[in-house]
């Protein structure tokens, strides 16, 4: 098997950190990740925000009830959006930078985790995506798709189970009925 796939095979989203900082190096190449994603037209509609201030990591991690409490312990967290006007497939575009972001993260042997808040809501019913524009100060035509939660792991998580892969999602040749 290649290194590659190794890497998609171990990569499991990771949700506790130590408090080690990243370097700066780290946190060059994983901005770097995001910025060689493939965008449509090559419109690169994907833009970022990246935090490191323990306060305003706690605070983004309020901005959902449930499943985002990982960015408050996390090194970094790197907020995944688009400039909707120039690319209509803005969604793909953010989530392909993000992936990547997660898949650079994996081969400098950091860990990771996607925080959903495009339609995702707060504990008041405030759209979480108006939460993190807010508390960044981000224009608020600008959506946000994500957070990613980034450091050094606190937790092992066995690599994904190949042998169990679901092979019935994938239909050779044609569509068929099984
Ligand atoms: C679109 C998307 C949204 C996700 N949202 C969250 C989230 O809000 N909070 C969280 O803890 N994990 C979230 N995850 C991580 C998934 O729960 C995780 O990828 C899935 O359970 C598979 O586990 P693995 O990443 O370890 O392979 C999200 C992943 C994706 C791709």
């Amino acid at each position: 098997m290649s290194e590659f796939h190794d890497l998609l095979v171990n990569r499991r989203s990771i949700r506790r950190f130590t408090p080690e900082p990243l370097s700066a190096e780290d946190v060059k190449q994983l901005l770097e990740a995001a910025l060689l994603a493939p965008s449509s037209k090559n419109q690169r509609s994907v833009r970022l925000v990246a935090v490191d201030q323990p306060d305003t990591l706690k605070r983004l991690a309020d901005c959902k009830p449930v499943a985002a409490n990982a960015i408050a312990g996390a090194a970094m967290a790197v907020v995944v959006g688009a400039d909707m006007t120039l690319s209509d497939p803005w969604i793909e575009d953010s989530s392909i930078a993000a992936t990547l972001i997660q898949l650079q993260a994996e081969a400098l042997g950091l860990g990771s985790v996607w925080i959903q808040v495009r339609d995702r809501y707060g504990f008041d019913g405030m759209p979480a995506e108006e939460y993190v524009q807010e508390a960044l100060g981000m224009p608020d035509t600008l959506p946000v798709v994500c957070i990613l939660a980034i450091g050094h792991p606190a937790e092992e998580r066995k690599p994904a189970a190949v042998d169990k892969l679901k092979w019935e999602q994938v239909h050779i040749g044609q569509w068929s009925l099984r």
